[in-house]
């Protein structure tokens, strides 16, 4: 305390768990403004953070990807690779994002076998450039589709899945979608597959900035088991980048069959 300046003493109470005065008092109450808006409007979370996602587009097109966070998407292969998966099982990606995990897992599960959804039609742009440069795998080889619920009609009819795969997705998501997407995902495994996915445990339910919500560990599970799964924290996969932080929880639900 003693090395601290004067500045810094009326500033780190005022940032609060934020981190930045700025963001705590600026930012995030005009971003909660902007989500109250949308609801009036009729619009949903998804909208709102579609939108969000989007408009840093610019910038994601300018920087180049990072070598660190692309080359962690070769731990998400070998996770699934040590929870069973075999070349020719079907993966959906819920939330692929720029489409670092399909850059490693289409040319281990072969072409035809991979489908990523997104709420982000520009993240998705940017993803297939990465893939086919300088990888070579070609929009042939694959699928995206752009959701706008998390009941998943837009995939009504496809061929079921042998792994569903949602790394930082339910990280971004208020409860009644986590609810919608479980049971969108049970009905679109094989009766024998895995729905693996990170999520942020915490003490409460709380959206911790705009876009981060944390479920204490009793409330997911609930949830994932009266969605008809058994749940099953995955700790072995700690010391990879992705899984590391101490709330971070990567869980595999397999289905159960009703008594
Ligand atoms: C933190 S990023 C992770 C991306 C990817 N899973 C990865 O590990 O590289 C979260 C992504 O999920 C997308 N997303 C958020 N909610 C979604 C939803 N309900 N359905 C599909 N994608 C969603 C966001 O647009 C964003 O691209």
């Amino acid at each position: 305390m003693g090395h601290l300046s004067v500045r810094e003493i009326i500033a780190r109470p005022l940032r609060g768990r934020y981190n930045s005065v700025r963001y705590r008092f600026l930012t995030l109450p005009s971003q909660r403004t902007r989500l109250v808006w949308y609801r009036l409007s009729g619009r949903s979370w998804i909208d709102f953070y579609r939108d969000y996602m989007d408009k840093n587009v610019a910038q994601l097109n300018e920087r180049p990807i990072s070598d660190t966070y692309r080359n962690a998407a070769k731990d998400h292969l070998d996770v699934l690779k040590e929870l069973g998966l075999r070349p020719g099982h079907r993966v959906l990606d819920v939330g692929c994002g720029i489409l670092r995990t399909a850059l490693y897992l289409i040319p281990y599960i072969g072409p035809g076998n991979y489908i990523g959804t997104e709420i982000s039609p520009e993240r998705v742009a940017r993803g297939r450039k990465l893939l086919l440069d300088p990888s070579g795998i070609s929009p042939q080889a694959y699928k995206t589709v752009i959701i706008n619920s998390n009941e998943l009609h837009e995939l009504t009819g496809t061929q079921l899945f042998d792994y569903i795969w949602a790394n930082s997705v339910f990280t971004h998501m208020p409860f009644s979608d986590v609810r919608a997407l479980l049971r969108a995902a049970k009905s679109l495994l094989k009766e024998e597959g895995q729905f693996v996915f990170t999520y942020t445990a915490g003490e409460h339910v709380a959206q911790t900035k705009i876009k981060d919500f944390s479920y204490p560990e009793a409330i997911f599970r609930k949830e994932c088991e009266a969605a008809g799964f058994k749940y099953e924290v995955l700790t072995q996969f700690k010391h990879l980048t992705d899984f590391g932080h101490p709330r971070t929880r990567l869980v595999r639900l397999v289905k159960v069959e009703p008594v």
